[in-house]
């Protein structure tokens, strides 16, 4: 493509896109490296970011949580975003601002969120529970069972208004 000419619709130009992906994800990437100094078994430097990312972005994302590798986006750089460290969380997973997951009081395990899942705003994630592949949480849920893949959840206390019929096309196209 010539230079200076207008990118087709939804395209962006490499550095608009490296911008973008910084921009929004800053607190992931900044939670990456805390979590690899963690697994290299460097002491306090994981917790001092872990810290920094409290103050810095207003969101508590644990250094040792487990959280996937690839496409991870915390919305309004995770403005709110509360995670038990105990929490694992899948790979492509949106997690809107105000989220929480965590631990209910009277145990000790917290949610498990597949592949594919979006949590909109505000939603509470909380107990032992498995959130499916594919499934959504509508804002402001309280999450307190499982929801199956494909699922979307809304509601306090959250129940599930769609399933959808997942096909390895519909996964394909959310890679
Ligand atoms: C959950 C969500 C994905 C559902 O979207 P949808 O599949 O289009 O669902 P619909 O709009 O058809 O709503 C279906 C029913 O669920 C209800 N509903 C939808 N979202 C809800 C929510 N968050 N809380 C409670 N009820 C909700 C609707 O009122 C409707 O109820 P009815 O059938 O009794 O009329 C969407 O509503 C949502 O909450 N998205 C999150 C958005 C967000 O967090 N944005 C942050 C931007 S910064």
């Amino acid at each position: 493509m010539p230079l200076g000419s207008p990118l087709p619709e939804g395209r962006h130009s490499t550095s608009a896109r490296i911008t973008m992906i910084i921009k929004s994800n800053l607190p992931y990437y900044i939670y990456r490296a805390a979590n690899t100094l963690y697994r290299w078994r460097i002491p306090v430097l994981p917790y001092l970011i872990q810290q920094f990312l409290r103050f810095g972005f207003c969101c508590f994302i644990p250094y040792k949580t487990q959280i996937g590798r690839k496409n991870i986006h915390f919305g309004h750089n995770g403005l709110g975003v509360v995670l038990d460290y105990r929490c694992v969380i899948g790979e492509n997973v949106r997690i809107d601002q105000e989220v929480t997951i965590g631990i209910r009081w009277d145990e000790k395990t917290a949610p498990i969120i597949g592949n594919n899942v979006r949590i909109g705003a505000g939603a509470k994630v909380l107990g032992s529970i498995r959130v499916g592949n594919n499934a959504r949480i509508g804002a402001n849920a309280v999450v307190l069972t499982d929801v199956p893949d494909g699922a979307t959840a809304v509601g306090v206390p959250a129940r599930i208004i769609h399933k959808r019929e997942l096909s390895l096309v519909d996964d394909g196209e959310r890679e």
